[in-house]
């Protein structure tokens, strides 16, 4: 029998590739987002063991209603991959809060109400996996990337204490977090500057953005996140964190090393946004 997989934000990017890569490798995969017209695209692919789902994470009742449908399917799930998640991006200062609530509902909320909900079967079955999507920014968080980067901060604490608390109960969970990958995510990211394009921080906004354009398009495929939320289902002793790709390490590394000071001129060197001066906008 297949193993079933639950996977959120599986409309597109990198949790539709984690979707087509489990099914090939044989896991009956549930296939979750908001977008359902989207979603349809999944069912012919991974050899008909794809099952799309309409589920937004930041509405218990369509949570319920989606494993509603995967218990009359007769699955009992032993894979979560909590990969549902948006950016917003701009300065701390100009974000509204409604913008902040947003990001945190989705990111971390979202997140919780999804794990939260399919827990008790994996407690009680005694076995099972856990796989969050978190983010190089859970550790270094860019200039007008405060938002986002605090609610992937967010996910690494949690990850932790979820991995330490279910550890006795046969539940294993892990962290996956990718630098750049080349998804629709980064255009995302770019609108959501230009909106402040015109704010107290155009300047600066206008430097970040044209640094940040460079970043998704160049980047790695999606498959490298999928092969890493592979490992994670399938080994016996999972890592508790994979950073893909693998050269983001040394980012990180850095920041752990390295003292504020550097990491900041380093940033604001590699942005361009060292060449920022207070009064020189035109
Ligand atoms: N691309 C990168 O460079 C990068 C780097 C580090 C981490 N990540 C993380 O990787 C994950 C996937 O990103 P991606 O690059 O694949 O972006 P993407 O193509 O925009 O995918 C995001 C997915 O999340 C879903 N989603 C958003 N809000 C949702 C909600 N309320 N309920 C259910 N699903 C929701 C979207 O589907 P619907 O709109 O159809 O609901 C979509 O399928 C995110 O957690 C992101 O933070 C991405």
């Amino acid at each position: 029998m297949y193993q079933s997989v639950l996977v959120t934000g599986a409309s597109s990017g990198i949790g539709e590739t984690i979707a087509i890569h489990l099914a090939h490798k044989g896991f009956r995969v549930f296939a979750a987002a908001r977008r359902r017209d989207k979603l349809k695209t999944l069912s012919g692919l991974g050899g008909g063991r794809i099952t799309p789902l309409e589920m937004d994470v930041t509405d218990e009742a369509s949570i319920a209603d989606a494993l509603t449908q995967i218990s009359e399917d007769g699955s009992a799930l032993y894979g979560l991959v909590n990969n549902a998640g948006i950016s917003v991006m701009g300065p701390l200062e100009e974000v509204s809060l409604a913008d902040w609530r947003r990001q945190y509902e989705t990111n971390v909320f979202g997140l919780v109400n999804v794990t939260r909900a399919v827990l008790p079967q994996m407690r009680i079955a005694g076995r099972g996996r856990i796989i969050n999507i978190g983010s190089v920014a859970g550790r270094i968080a860019a200039p007008f990337q405060g938002v986002y980067a605090s609610s992937k901060h967010a996910v690494e604490g949690l990850s932790d204490g979820l991995r330490r608390e279910l550890a006795p109960h046969g539940v294993k969970v892990s962290l996956v977090r990718p630098g750049f990958i080349n998804t629709s995510f980064g255009a995302q990211e770019q609108d959501e500057l230009e909106r402040y394009a015109g704010g107290a921080y155009a300047e600066q906004i206008k430097i970040f953005k044209s640094w940040h354009a460079k970043g998704h398009p160049n980047a790695a495929g999606p498959i490298v996140v999928a092969e890493a939320v592979h490992h994670a289902l399938t080994v016996v002793r999972p890592h508790s964190r994979y950073t893909v790709p693998k050269k983001m390490l040394v980012f990180l590394a850095l920041r752990n090393l390295a003292p504020s000071a550097l990491t900041d001129r380093i940033f604001a060197r590699v942005t361009g946004l060292d060449k920022f001066k207070k009064g020189s906008a035109s």
